[in-house]
């Protein structure tokens, strides 16, 4: 199980995860869960979008719902550093024979369209329209008050490779579960670039699959708020997992679902991680506190489920590990 040098001097410069695309079903529920409960801003609604960002977001959209037959996962964006490093990305996937377009994008500048090496599709970009920065209207924070997108997060089906393929362009590992015993696999995976625990994050299984977006919320208190709110507006069954404090990360966490199945974690007080020294946590697969500092496992569900990406069939993973299920 190599754990590989951190890669300073990336092919192009990636600044951090900055938006995710979705397919739901029908946008008038949606709304009514992700700008009603959640508390998400609307930078923009057209008949077949809506376009949303928290409260401290400049950029127009971390999170765009596109109306669908299907419910998919459309894309994940990153932002790069500059058109420079735009240009730089689309040669280096060219060389590595994975597909490359520029097609128009609302709201964002140049964007480059290519694909993972499991085929999960990626939009890159360095600059997209800039929304009012509602930080200190607070008499407009609702909900969760979610202040921004902070991490995706990945089933793949071998998480060696995805972190090998990521590592390359300058993602770092943070912590990592592996399996034990003579000859340890990785199971799962965080890697950063804007400076905390994670912009990216793979777990062994079924996969290419998105398994969940994660929000930052700006304390543990708005993530009790939400799950009152919650249960307290038909969104019961939503909660999925949580609250609770993960070991890896550290993280405090909430995990709910969209009305269409999408998995949404409301998420804060992690870590800086920025000092070029930073040394990666190892965690067993076997230790309960991984998941759960408290010790509680995690459904089946949240192993099991996820969103598959649009025209991407997922495969099983090599790796047949399963970890500590709730019963
Ligand atoms: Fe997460």
């Amino acid at each position: 199980m190599p754990i590989r040098t951190a890669v300073f001097e990336p092919p192009f410069k990636i600044v951090r995860a900055s938006h995710v695309e979705l397919g739901v079903r029908d946008l008038g529920r949606s709304r009514a869960f992700y700008v009603d409960c959640l508390g998400l801003l609307v930078s923009d609604e057209t008949k077949d979008a809506l376009y949303l960002r928290g409260v401290e977001e400049r950029n127009h959209h971390s999170i765009v719902l596109r109306h669908a037959r299907e419910v998919e996962a459309h894309a994940l964006g990153y932002k790069l550093a500059g058109e420079e490093d735009l240009d730089r990305a689309a040669f280096w996937f060219t060389r590595r024979n994975l597909p490359t377009s520029f097609p128009d994008v609302p709201y964002q500048g140049r964007t480059l369209r290519t694909a993972d090496i499991f085929g999960m599709p990626l939009e890159l970009y360095a600059r997209m329209d800039q929304a009012e920065c509602m930080l200190q209207k607070y008499a407009a924070h609702r909900g969760a008050r979610i202040q921004r997108i902070d991490h995706l997060n990945c089933f793949t089906p071998d998480v060696q490779a995805s972190y090998d393929f990521y590592s390359e362009l300058g993602f770092r590992l943070t912590e990592y579960t592996e399996t034990d015993g003579g000859d340890p696999q990785l199971w799962a995976v965080w890697l950063q670039r804007k400076g905390n625990v994670h912009d990216l994050a793979f777990t062994n299984g079924l996969g290419p699959r998105l398994h969940h977006i994660g929000l930052w919320t700006s304390g543990v208190l708005d993530i009790i708020h939400i799950c009152d709110v919650m249960a307290s507006s038909g969104y019961l069954d939503n909660m999925e997992r949580g609250p609770g404090r993960h070991g890896i990360s550290n993280a405090f966490f909430l995990y709910v679902r969209d009305p269409d199945g999408h998995r949404v974690e409301l998420f804060t007080s992690d870590y800086l991680t920025v000092d070029p020294d930073h040394a990666p946590i190892r965690w067993s697969l076997a230790d309960p506190q991984r998941q759960t500092l408290w010790g509680q496992p995690a459904p089946a569900s949240w192993f099991n489920e996820g969103s598959a990406f649009s025209g991407v069939v997922p495969r099983e993973p090599a790796l047949a590990a399963r970890p500590i299920v709730a019963m």
